[in-house]
C-alpha cells in the first residue's frame, strides 16, 4: 500500500519523505488554510520535494470552472493530480481532465455507487472518506472493502485512495482490505511506530544494559 501524507505542511512532508514514508501528498482547501500559504506557491514547493502524485483541489462548483482551474493546477508540475469533488460536475471535469492526460483524484466519496461513477469517468484515484463516515455512525472501512470488491469484479484501474484516516487501525485495516493508497495526517503516520510493549521492552533492555557496565562506542 502506498503512503500519501495528507497535509500542506512542508516541514512535515520533508521529514517523512527523508524516511521513505511519502509516496505522494494530498491537500484540500482546509489544509491550504491551515498551512497559511498561497496554494500555487506551496503546491509547487511540495512538488519539488516529492516525486509521487501531489493532489491539488479545485474550488469551483461548475464543470467548466473546475476544468479551467484543473488545467492551471496541472501546469504547476508534472506530478500534480487534480482533485475534483464527487458531484455530477466534478465527474464531467474528471472525464475531460483525465482525457487530456492529467491524473485526477475524485474526492468526497461516501458510497460504492459514487466510486463506480468515478472509475467510469476515468479517475486515477478515488478518495473514500473513512473517518467522516465513522463520525456519523456508519462504517468507513466497509466502504473501502465494497469499492475493492466492485473494482476487482470489473478490472477498474482507478486506485482506491483511502482518505479521512484518523487512527492507526484505519491504516492496518486499509492494508488488509487492499486499498491501493492511504492518505493520513503526519501525526497518524508517526503513531504507526508506537507500541506500549516496544516502549516497555526498550526500558528493560536499557536497565539491563546499564547493569553490564559495557559500552559499544
Ligand atoms: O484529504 C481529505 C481527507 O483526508 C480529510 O480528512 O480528517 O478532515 O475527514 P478529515
Amino acid at each position: 500500500m502506498k503512503f500519501f501524507v495528507d497535509t500542506a505542511d512542508v516541514a512535515a512532508i520533508t521529514e517523512l519523505n527523508a524516511l521513505g514514508m511519502v509516496d505522494g501528498v494530498t491537500t484540500n482547501p482546509s489544509l491550504i488554510l491551515k498551512s497559511g500559504r498561497d496554494i500555487l506557491e506551496v503546491t509547487k514547493e511540495i512538488c519539488g520535494i516529492v516525486s509521487g502524485p501531489v493532489s491539488a483541489e479545485v474550488v469551483s462548483l461548475t464543470a467548466d470552472e473546475m476544468i479551467a482551474e484543473g488545467r492551471k493546477l496541472a501546469k504547476i508540475a508534472s506530478n500534480i493530480a487534480v482533485k475534483v469533488p464527487l458531484t455530477w460536475d466534478g465527474l464531467k471535469a474528471c472525464k475531460v481532465l483525465s482525457g487530456e492526460g492529467n491524473m485526477v483524484n475524485v474526492t468526497l466519496c461516501f458510497s460504492p455507487n459514487q466510486a463506480l461513477l468515478a472509475a467510469k469517468a476515468g479517475a486515477t484515484f478515488i478518495s473514500p472518506f473513512i473517518g467522516r463516515l465513522d463520525d456519523i455512525n456508519l462504517d468507513g472501512l466497509e466502504l473501502i472493502a465494497d469499492i475493492r470488491q466492485i473494482y476487482d469484479n470489473y478490472g477498474f484501474e482507478t486506485q482506491i485512495l483511502a482518505a479521512s484516516i484518523r487512527t492507526p487501525n484505519h491504516v492496518a485495516e486499509c492494508a488488509r482490505i487492499g486499498a491501493d493508497v492511504m492518505t493520513a495526517p503526519p501525526e497518524v503516520i508517526r503513531k504507526l511506530a508506537s507500541h506500549p510493549l516496544t516502549d516497555a521492552g526498550l526500558t528493560q533492555f536499557m536497565k539491563d544494559w546499564a547493569k553490564t557496565g559495557q559500552k559499544i562506542l
